[in-house]
């Protein structure tokens, strides 16, 4: 059976909510609801579907890179969310690849995510510490797990660092706190 994935629509929310919640665990309930807040905010979600059920989902949206010349609008991946019983067979591969060619067909110059440099580096994330950009959280981003994906339009120019909407900090969750921020600092330690 192939995998289907399109736009999140109106009438998928209580669904991708549940989805969610339960990729995420303890934490779901949080992401869920970060999620749904970002519903009045620019945001653009995608769904995996398979036999008539809804298996896992991704979320963009807007977020600026704060550049000395003008304000750049930029996508942010998150939630990336696959159901327990689905993962490790390639969904979030593919929701990944199409929430990219999404942000690249919208014309943004760049789209950021923080995440597992070993995940998201296998699948066409850089640094984006190396290319002059700061994380929304500054002193609370490992490096490495900062990453982004340039597309067409971006231009040198465009550096500086990433605001996320206010939903992120209205929740506490830009970056990350300790003990969680140390444990993952040392993991990335010999990724510089
Ligand atoms: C992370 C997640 C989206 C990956 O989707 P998936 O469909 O399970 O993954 P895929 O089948 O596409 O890829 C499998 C790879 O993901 C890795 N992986 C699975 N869960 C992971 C996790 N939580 N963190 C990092 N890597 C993970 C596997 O080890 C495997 O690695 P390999 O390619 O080196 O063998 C999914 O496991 C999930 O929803 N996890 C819970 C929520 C979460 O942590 N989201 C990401 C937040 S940044």
């Amino acid at each position: 059976m192939t995998l289907d994935v399109r736009p999140e629509q109106p009438a998928d929310r209580e669904t991708v909510l549940r989805v969610i919640a339960a990729a995420f665990g303890d934490h779901g309930d949080e992401v869920a609801a970060i999620w749904d807040g970002l519903g009045r905010h620019k945001r653009a979600g995608l769904v995996v579907e398979q036999g008539g059920h809804v298996w896992g989902h991704v979320g963009l949206s807007r977020g600026w890179v704060d550049a000395r010349r003008e304000l750049v609008e930029v996508w942010v991946l998150s939630p990336l969310s696959v159901l327990p019983e689905r993962q490790n067979e390639g969904i979030g591969t593919a929701l990944l690849a199409a929430a990219v060619e999404t942000a690249r067909e919208s014309g943004v110059p760049v789209l950021f995510l923080e995440g597992s440099p070993h995940y998201y580096g296998a699948r066409g994330f850089e640094r984006a510490d190396r290319r002059g950009f700061l994380p929304a959280a500054l002193e609370r981003t490992p490096r490495a797990a900062f990453q982004c994906v340039v597309f067409e339009g971006y231009e040198e120019w465009m550096t500086g660092q990433l605001i996320y909407p206010a939903i992120w900090w209205e929740r506490d969750a830009a970056g990350l706190r300790d003990p969680r921020l140390a444990e993952l600092e040392e993991r990335f330690a010999d990724l510089g």
